[in-house]
């Protein structure tokens, strides 16, 4: 496929690393087992992993990730809080009360940031709850949830946090030294800008280590994982190997952008951009300024008899371009996302693209 996409993933990859897929590896190879070392590695150092946390890699998407540290990391006796103002949180509820975890949500609108203060006086009204999960940054709208003061008042709770970073990971920067956090969850498809297929858990290596025979899935299980790369290096069951080398360059390609501050001013300036040109075609966001994350930004659909969204994505994907649909339930609304190896030029061209056929729609004899 050609073109460029505006989504929060799959996304926009380079050629440096799509061409970091053309070899074929051997599992057990020792070239192989370096490569995943490094990669481990790596995300480590993205996450300021230090001594005290390490690396799990995953095959599947975020999710297999997400379920993988649910399943292993909250016991028989543990209680579940999450922390719920979006799908993907929704998602991780739906995730432990299948995997039959003792499980209750602290529910806020999609549109509302998670209040630490409410948070911190429903951990002292439920004694019973040993772990709090919660979104970053919830892709369903684009919004950033206050993560240093969801992770202290989690902390001063004396519970464990459990982040699903995984549209965040790479852009806003975490520091597992300073930040008390048992697990972030996050993937090598959104802000790291690999391919997809390869979810990852960095974890508190104590918490891990009391975990043993807590999964109640064989493959799903961050323990056994964990102990199979510390054994040999190696994978436990076949690994996706050219999506590993693939994100190994971007992991590399990361670094030299700047990192994650280099990855979150290049998004600023993206979202920046559409913001205004979005505002000039009175198209407006529908979060307020301080909830928006530069990562994927939800705009309000024009309440028009001529705003048709399946007409405009089609339209624009026939060039090249192709944005998001909207999550919300209660509004009709659209995304896009400013994150992948787009140029600022790619940026243009999609949003002049965009304004034409808004035009066209307001007006479509005056643009034949
Ligand atoms: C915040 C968040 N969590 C979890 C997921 C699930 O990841 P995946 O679709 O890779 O399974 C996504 C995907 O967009 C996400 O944005």
């Amino acid at each position: 496929m050609t073109g460029y996409l505006f989504t929060p993933g799959p996304l926009t990859t380079t050629d440096t690393v799509r061409q970091a897929m053309l070899e074929d590896w051997g599992s057990r190879d020792a070239a192989f087992i370096r490569l995943t070392r490094e990669v481990r590695e790596g995300i480590g150092a993205i996450a300021g992993a230090g001594e005290s946390h390490t690396t799990v890699l995953m095959q599947g998407s975020g999710t297999f990730a997400v379920e993988a540290a649910i399943a292993t990391l909250v016991g028989p006796e543990d209680r579940l809080l999450v922390v719920i103002n979006g799908e993907y949180g929704r998602r991780i509820e739906k995730i432990a009360a299948r995997l039959g975890k003792r499980v209750e949500a602290l529910s806020f609108a999609d549109t509302e940031a998670v209040d630490p203060t409410q948070l911190t006086e429903h951990l002292e009204a439920r004694p019973g709850i040993t772990h709090v999960a919660v979104v970053h940054l919830e892709t369903t709208t684009g919004l950033l949830n206050p993560l240093e003061e969801i992770a202290k008042a989690v902390a001063a709770a004396g519970r464990r946090l459990i982040l699903d970073s995984m549209a965040a990971f790479g852009a806003y920067a975490i520091d597992l030294q300073r930040l008390p956090c048992a697990a972030v969850v996050a993937s090598s498809n959104k802000c790291l800008h690999g391919t997809p297929g390869i979810g990852f858990v960095v974890a508190e290596k104590a918490l891990l280590a009391e975990c043993a025979g807590q999964s109640p899935s064989v493959s799903l299980d961050l323990h056994d994982q964990w102990k199979g790369f510390e054994a040999n290096g190696q994978w436990r069951f076949t690994p996706p190997t050219h999506i590993l080398a693939a994100l190994h360059r971007a992991i590399t390609d990361h670094a030299a952008a700047g990192g994650a501050s280099g990855r979150l001013a290049t998004y600023g300036a993206n979202a920046a951009k559409v913001t205004e040109r979005m505002a000039a075609l009175g198209i407006a966001p529908t979060l307020p300024e301080a909830l928006r994350s530069s990562v994927i930004l939800t705009f309000d659909s024009p309440d028009a008899p001529w705003f048709d969204f399946k007409a405009l994505y089609d339209r624009l994907a026939a060039q090249g371009f192709r944005i998001y649909p909207g999550k919300l339930t209660a509004t009709e609304t659209f995304r896009i996302g400013c994150i992948g190896a787009i140029p600022p030029e790619g940026f243009d061209a999609m949003l002049d693209a965009f304004a034409a056929v808004i035009q066209g729609m307001k007006a479509p004899r005056a643009a034949e």
